[in-house]
This record gives C-alpha cells, structure tokens and sequence, in this order.
C-alpha cells in the first residue's frame, strides 16, 4: 500500500505536533506572550494520536516525527513515544526539539524507542540566544546535544534559522562544528509564518550567503549524501569532518517536487502541506479506522502541486498572519 498523490509523489511520513505550548519563545515563532494556548480539551489526545498512526501505518506511513510547539513539555510525551515505535510499519521515530529539556529527557526517549532528535539552535552565543529565544540558557541545549550523541540519538541535526542582522556572523563557526562532532547542521531560510513576522523582510537571508562564506572563508563544501534518509536539504560536508551542513532553502528553490509528508496538527487536523490553510479534523472518523484512512487520502487528494511562498515567491502577496505559526503546525 502506498500513498501517492496526484503529482505522484509517495508519502511515508508523518509529522506531527503534540501541542502548541513552548517553553521558549522565539522571535521568528511567536510573539512575547506567546500565542493563545489551546485548551487540554482541544489538542488531540494521545489514544486518538495512536489511532492516526495506526491507521496510516497501514497506508504506508512509515517515518514519524514527533513535533511542537515543544514535544517534549507535553505530559507524557515518553508512553507515546513507546506505543508509536511499537505500531507495525513504522520504521523511523524522531523528534524536533529545542533540546531544552534533552539532558532530563533523553535517557528515557531513546529507550523509549526514539530514533533521533533534530535540534533547533539558532546561536552558539548565550546572551543572543536569550534574545532569540527570549528566555532560553544556551548552556541546556548544549548539554542536550552532547546527551543525544551520548545515548546515540543520532544523526543529530541542528535547525539554524539563518536571520540577517542576527546570526549570519556565526556561519562559520555552526559549519566549523561539523569538524569535531558527527552533527548534521542545517541552514533554514527564514520563512513568513507565524504572528510574529512583521519584520520578516529586515532579516531574510538566501542560503547562497552560506556558500559565499564558507568560500570566503577557504572551507571547501563537498556534495554528499543525506544523512538518515531523504529529506529537503541539499547536503555538504568538510573533506575530513565529522558532519554535514545542510541547506533547507523553502523559498529560493523550494522543495516541493519531493515532498513525501503529511502532517497531523496538534488540535487535530490533517493537512496536507505546511505552507497551505487547508485542512481537515480528524476527530470526527476517529473511531472508524476505514473512514480515517479516506480522510487521508482525501487531504492527500487536495495536495497543492507547490506551496503559495513557492508559488508567489519571497516577495509574495501571501498574508503571513494567516498562517498558522510554526508551534500550531510543527516544523
Ligand atoms: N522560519 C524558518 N524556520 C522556522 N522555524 C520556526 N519558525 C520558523 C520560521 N519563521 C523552525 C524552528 C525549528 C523548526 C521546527 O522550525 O527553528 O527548528
Ligand atoms: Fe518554541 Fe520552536 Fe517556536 Fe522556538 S521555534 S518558540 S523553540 S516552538
């Protein structure tokens, strides 16, 4: 069995958002109260969550991952993460995190059955990562990192925002990282979502520019192979180094002629690409295993061939405010 669309793309992945509450709160992510939290009662219950799973697994869903807001501030984020890895058919369980709460978690997640972490981290300097994210200790992160190369949750990737006047100084010393340790940085061109993005245009940056440093700066980027499966990244790596740098461009050569993902909303809907505002709930077929496998394909059926960013360009007459933010969507 297999999904596939219309533009003949075959889904296998799955990401979904376990709750839209964060215990940071990122400049690019939301405003400084944060957003307006949904209720306990409006965000998809785990047994129902499982019953996703369960159903698209059965499709041909395969690679889960499990995102926010902050995975893993949700209650008992480490059973779901058990009774995910132990449906039939999924063959690959992640998470994207800010790695926080990794030093107290990871132990747990990895035995758990969590394959792998993405990190999101945007500076290695801790008075801007305060700024950035408004209240975080980069010292945390840090030590979440080293916990999840010490318990093998790896590949460990890192998310990088790439944000002009803001981190694009620190290029080198995100790629000069992959020189010591197996990490898999990845560069993330700043995309118009969220509430927050009023000066989203002051701080894009094209990807080009971390070529143009990496040349400047005599570190000669090689072509290679994804790490751990396919994913929207073009790939490189530092002959002699332990990682890679990754180049996630959903603008300036979006990647959706290969998406391969669904993605499952922390309220409860599916949707079908991140960057469109349709979606369905889930909800109402729950308990009807047939009706939500029809579901699935229905959201799959109204993929659009391109997102509206790709599709209007950076510039674009996109309103970002309709959007929901990345904490509502899971990145
Ligand atoms: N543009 C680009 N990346 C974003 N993320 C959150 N908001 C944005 C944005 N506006 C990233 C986070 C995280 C991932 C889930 O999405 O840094 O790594
Ligand atoms: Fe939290 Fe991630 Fe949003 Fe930052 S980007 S506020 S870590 S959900």
């Amino acid at each position: 069995m297999a999904l596939i669309d219309v533009h003949g793309r075959k889904h296998d992945y799955l990401r979904i958002s376990v709750t839209d509450r964060c215990n940071l709160r990122c400049v690019y992510c939301m405003g400084e109260e944060g957003i307006e939290q949904m209720s306990h009662s409006e965000i998809l219950s785990y047994e129902d969550i499982i019953k996703v799973v369960e159903a698209g697994a059965e499709l041909g869903i395969s690679k889960i991952r499990l995102t926010g807001g902050e995975p893993l501030i949700r209650r008992g984020i480490v059973d779901l993460i058990g009774k995910i890895a132990s449906v039939k058919g999924i063959t690959d369980l992640s998470m994207t995190t800010n790695g926080i709460l990794l030093p107290r978690y990871a132990e747990s997640i990895k035995k758990a059955g969590l394959d792998r972490v993405n990190v999101s981290l945007d500076t290695l300097n801790p008075d801007q990562y305060h700024r950035i994210t408004r209240c975080g200790e980069l010292q945390q992160v840090l030590d979440g990192i080293e916990a999840a190369l010490a318990l093998d949750l790896q590949p460990v990737k890192l998310n990088t925002v790439l944000m002009k006047g803001i981190n694009e100084h620190e290029i080198i010393d995100f790629i000069k990282l992959t020189l010591e340790k197996p990490l898999h940085v990845r560069f993330i061109e700043y995309m118009p979502i969220g509430d927050h993005d009023r000066d989203y245009r002051d701080h894009y940056l094209p990807l080009s520019f971390v070529e143009e440093q990496a040349e400047q700066a005599g570190l000669a980027l090689t072509a290679v192979p994804l790490p751990g499966g396919a994913g929207p990244a073009e790939s490189y790596t530092i002959p002699g180094s332990k990682g890679t740098i990754g180049l996630i461009h959903p603008i300036s050569k979006h990647f959706c002629d290969t998406c391969n993902r669904l993605r499952l909303t922390a309220e409860g809907t599916l949707k079908a690409c991140l960057y469109w505002q349709d979606e369905k709930p889930v909800r109402p077929v729950i308990n009807d295993k047939k009706a939500l496998q029809e579901l699935i394909k229905d959201v799959l059926a109204g993929k659009p061939v391109e997102h509206q960013m790709a599709a209007d360009g950076m510039c674009g007459s996109v309103d970002p405010g309709k959007m929901r933010g990345m904490s509502k969507t899971g990145g």
